[in-house]
């Protein structure tokens, strides 16, 4: 068998019936709730802050629009696939039913770095507003020696703790079972929602045009290396003939002109991961051809409204080189109560801190279903031992060990590495799937125009190609470094597909498919 052999959509298909499956739950809300629940976290509450004042100023609005068009972009093609192959596994299943067995392994394998590895990062952001809770509510802070991980903070930190904890938390209630885990999602979905727009509206009365349009260029924080804004461009030695680009676009508004934006963009990308979440989710949904497309393009739409209006209210509430870059959206408050704002700002501060650590949870719990799940699929066609990751609990009806596995992985990565690297590798690693999934839509209308869609991409001759460019070129503007720890990762990929899953896979094949 070849290592390009395309899966039948009808066998994807036949692996939902039967013992192994998945139970079926989710209806319409339950899954644009797991929508929101996977995409609003630390992207929001900690990359604005940090973006703005690093790399973009208040022109961090321009990026989110960005990346949001790449998801909405990726997104249609998702809604079209996960119509099509409404099984675990997302863009994994999708590319074994478009482009072949090794394809699929490569996305799955690029995946953990969007599911698992996000963890990681969201448990550190995590501990920042767990942090800031502390301080405006008790006026203390974590010890330093348990608040960071040993390489972003040198010489004071041995581990992140509070990052460790909230993953063993996490990984628990995923193990005692789906019902439980979607119900606690929904209730910290409400409360999220409300906390953004919380936010929005308290901070609207503190925005100040002058801050979005007046904050003199030479404020911002000073550019050490030009280039390094152009990522791999810089690296080609392609960014020269583009700073008059730069130069042009440069205002008070967007002080580091286009390439603050688009590296902006490729940053706040993590905000949005997620949506695609929803698709992993199909094997459960009551309705999946109809309810996942919904699901993924409402909970798409109603983030990115969420977003812009945040990131204007905080770029608007201060001059943007002094935005805290930990936890701004508390933080914002509280220097305000300091600064003799009352009590009221100081207990909204509190309420915000809460939120948001409340906001990253789910996010932990959807993120990390959506691992087991993908897991669950790439066991079933053998490229993962199956003891291990398509074993589902006989009574819970979760995917426990391959829950807990991941959880101890992810603890240990929260725990003790620097986080800001790992972040754009996720960037990088999701934005190639992305770019693999809108290859893949269109190779699938190619090549099986009759199969059954719910959900027909619009434009997809358009669609689709419009998102590899806008996905391809935000991760141009990743550094170079970035790239080689992705084809690195990408490189361990395929060592592991032909030392174990590719003759794994044909043995399952063998003994009758794989389910
Ligand atoms: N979109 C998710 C977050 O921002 C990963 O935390």
């Amino acid at each position: 068998m070849s290592i390009f052999a395309r899966k039948p959509i009808a066998e994807l298909l036949a692996h939902t019936e039967g013992e192994g499956g998945l139970a079926r739950a989710l209806g319409p809300a339950s899954l644009t709730a797991l929508g929101i629940g996977a995409i609003i976290g630390s992207g929001i509450f900690v990359m604005t802050g940090r973006v703005a004042a690093d790399d973009a100023g208040p022109a961090v609005i321009v990026s989110f629009l960005v990346a949001g068009l790449a998801c909405a972009l990726a997104a249609l093609c998702y809604a079209e696939l996960a119509s099509m192959v409404p099984v675990a596994g997302s863009a994994y299943t999708y590319a074994q039913a478009a482009l072949g067995e090794i394809f699929a392994w490569m996305i799955g394998w690029d995946l953990v770095l969007e599911y698992a590895m996000s963890g990681a990062c969201i448990a550190s952001s995590w501990s920042h507003y767990f942090d800031e809770l502390l301080r405006v509510a008790f006026g203390v802070r974590l010890p330093e020696i348990i608040a960071s991980d040993p390489f972003s903070s040198q010489g004071r930190s041995i581990v992140n703790l509070p990052a460790v904890l909230v993953m063993g938390a996490v990984t628990w209630l995923l193990v005692v079972g789906i019902k439980q885990s979607a119900r606690a999602n929904a209730a910290m979905v409400a409360i999220k929602i409300a906390i953004v727009i919380f936010v929005i509206a308290l901070g609207a009365s503190f925005v100040s045009s002058s801050n979005l349009f007046g904050v003199p260029i030479e404020a911002r924080k000073p550019v050490v290396d030009a280039a390094s804004k152009w990522g791999l461009f810089a690296s080609l030695g392609i960014d020269r003939s583009l700073v008059s680009v730069d130069d042009a676009i440069r205002s008070p508004f967007a002080p580091y002109g286009l390439s603050g934006i688009m590296l902006g963009s490729s940053i706040v990308f993590f905000a949005y991961l997620g949506f695609d979440c929803v698709s992993t989710h199909a094997e459960e949904a009551i309705r999946p051809k109809r309810d996942v497309p919904l699901a993924i393009l409402a909970s798409l739409v109603i983030c990115t409204t969420l977003y812009v209006g945040v990131a204007t209210v905080l770029t608007g509430m201060d001059p943007y080189p002094t935005i805290d870059t930990h936890a701004a959206a508390a933080s914002a408050f509280r220097r305000r109560a300091e600064a003799g704002g009352g009590v009221f700002l100081r207990a909204s501060a509190a309420l915000i801190a809460l939120g948001a650590l409340a906001g990253m949870t789910s996010v932990l719990l959807v993120t990390f279903l959506g691992q087991a799940r993908i897991f669950l699929a790439m066991a079933r066609d053998g490229l993962l031992p199956r003891s291990l990751f398509a074993s589902v609990h006989p009574r819970f009806r979760t995917p426990h060990r391959s829950t807990i596995l991941t959880g101890a992985v992810t603890a240990v990565v929260a725990g003790f590495t620097p986080i800001t690297k790992l972040e754009e590798m996720v960037n990088i690693g999701t934005l190639t799937a992305f770019s693999v999934v809108c290859v893949a839509v269109l190779v699938l209308r190619v090549r099986r125009p009759d199969e059954a869609r719910a959900f027909r991409c619009p434009a997809l001759f358009v669609v689709a190609p419009a998102g590899v460019l806008v996905n391809v070129v935000m991760m141009l503007f990743l550094p170079l470094d970035t790239w080689l720890r992705l084809f690195v990762w990408l490189a361990l990929g395929l060592a592991i597909y032909f030392t174990y899953g590719r003759r794994s896979a044909r043995l399952a094949r063998r003994s009758g498919g794989g389910a």
